[in-house]
């Protein structure tokens, strides 16, 4: 027994350690920004002790997919995921980062959904990190390197073709350039006008430098809706020319007549997984959001405004009704809209349970800090998984969702000591109550922070006390570099 009095024990908790393994009373001490002991400590001391009985001790969760970029810098508070109980971000999805992009002037139309004014963008990958850093925000984060971002770089706005192979040069030398500075790979967001008239070989030829450092290519797929299935085989092609582990973004089959779909994207990513490294994450809700665009539109059967720059007034409502108040058709009412943001109902309850209850399933919020009415994921993604699919309709069991929270995302996104409540690993830690945590953000009121979550410590450092987020921000930029011995990236069985 360590003589040496422990920083923090948690007593008497209910521990599930983010393996997937069944849960087990065990009490957990910290030390310094490390997990110190776990198991019977009963007559071990500490300088501050914590009774947890009742309650679940688990590894801080990861959202691995985020829109924090600009949020952590504006926002280091991050109380939306705090109070969720999540330690740690992944952001740079979609195609969309903030760096490298050296152009003059405010950033031009998707990046400006998530960074708002040129001071959250940056010319070099390392000097947007050391901005999150200077930012001191309250969880970690880990960032992946935008392929819009690098044809806006390389192309300027002519975006509406496949690059040339200098362009593609170009942007393969900014993407290694950004792996080099501690990027986690590339992301793509190929369904998106900027991005829509890139070929595949042409995210090939920018993907390349992914291979030589085990990074990941993580994707909004060029079709959710009808080619879903074209869009499956282009990414998985892309992994295999490339020789990289694949993660697609938001799992989801868009649209009425591709409900149930799920059953032919899975069975195929099943089959995929045997001969290449793919996993996915998916977020618990039937409503995607995005930016307000007509294709999208026409495949929900209900839009809601979350933003319109000229009509900020008009954020909360049905797009059928700011169309009547604006005395126009729907298809005018999107353009007078713009640039401006929705929400979407295009989703099949059974669906979302069945990506949600599948081999790879990660959850990951897609939560759009910025915009003015929210979709309700940003505040309740986490806490909504174990109130809904846990409690409620048991689709998975407590320690099933944690995994998928957890140790999964950690092992696929290569985060070293992180994701599991092990001797050594970085003391991440989420303490809730397994019979009350759930969210509260709803579609009409989107950013009711969530119940249950109690303690969480961030890299030993207490962030939230009783359900109450202190003042702590010790959150800390996650670099590659420092991962690059991870044993658990990019193998699967
Ligand atoms: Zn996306
Ligand atoms: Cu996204």
């Amino acid at each position: 027994m360590d003589l040496e009095p422990y920083d923090i024990l948690l007593r008497k908790g209910t521990l599930i350690d983010g393996s997937g393994r069944p849960a087990f009373k065990a009490d957990v001490a910290i030390r310094g920004d490390r997990i110190a002991a776990t198991g019977d400590l009963n007559d071990a001391v500490a300088r501050k002790e914590i009774d947890v009985s009742n309650l679940v001790v688990a590894p801080g969760f990861i959202d691995v997919h985020t829109h924090d970029d600009a949020a952590l810098i504006v926002r280091p508070e991050m109380t939306p995921k705090l109070t969720q109980g999540v330690t740690t971000v992944i952001a740079g999805n979609c195609g969309i980062s903030g760096a490298p992009y050296l152009r003059p002037g405010e950033p031009s139309d998707l990046l400006h959904l998530i960074f708002k004014s040129k001071e959250f963008v940056a010319p070099t990958f390392e000097s947007f990190l050391i901005k999150v850093e200077n930012a001191a925000p309250a969880v970690n984060a880990a960032f992946l390197t935008g392929h819009i971002t690098l044809r806006m770089q390389a192309m300027g706005t002519d975006l509406q073709r496949t690059a040339t192979r200098d362009e593609i040069a170009f942007m393969r030398d900014l993407l290694a350039e950004s792996l080099a500075q501690g990027a986690l790979g590339l992301s793509t967001g190929l369904f998106y006008p900027p991005a829509r008239a890139a070929s595949t070989d042409e995210v090939i030829g920018v993907a390349r430098p992914l291979a030589d450092c085990r990074g990941l290519y993580v994707t909004h797929m060029r079709d959710e809706a009808d080619g879903i299935m074209e869009s499956i085989e282009e990414t998985l092609k892309i992994g295999r020319e490339v020789g990289v582990e694949v993660i697609i973004s938001h799992h989801k089959c868009m649209g009425e007549r591709n409900f149930g779909r799920s059953n032919e994207t899975l069975a195929r990513l099943e089959r995929a997984r045997r001969s290449q490294p793919v996993a996915w994450d998916v977020y618990p809700y039937t409503a995607g959001s995005s930016a307000l665009l007509a294709d999208l539109v026409a495949q929900s059967s209900r839009t809601l405004l979350t933003w319109s720059d000229p009509h900020p007034e008009l954020a909360g409502y049905e797009l059928n009704a700011v169309a009547a108040r604006l005395g126009c058709t729907l298809a005018d009412a999107i353009t007078q809209l713009q640039p401006a943001g929705a929400i979407y109902f295009m989703m099949d309850e059974a669906d979302v349970v069945r990506i949600l209850s599948s081999t790879s399933a990660m959850i990951g919020s897609d939560g759009l800090p910025e915009d003015f009415s929210p979709h309700p994921r940003l505040w309740g993604t986490f806490p909504r998984v174990f109130k809904r699919y846990v409690r409620e309709r048991k689709v998975l069991s407590l320690e099933n969702a944690v995994y998928r929270m957890t140790g999964l995302s950690a092992e696929r996104f290569g985060l070293r000591e992180r994701g599991r409540v092990a001797v050594g690993f970085c003391a991440d830690l989420t303490v809730f109550d397994p019979n009350g945590v759930a969210d509260a953000a709803t579609y009409e009121e989107p950013t009711r922070p969530a119940y249950g979550i109690r303690y969480v410590f961030i890299n030993g450092r207490m962030a939230l006390d009783d359900g109450v987020p202190t003042d702590t921000r010790a959150g800390r930029v996650l670099r590659r570099a420092a991962m690059k011995d991870c044993p658990a990236v990019a193998t699967l069985p």
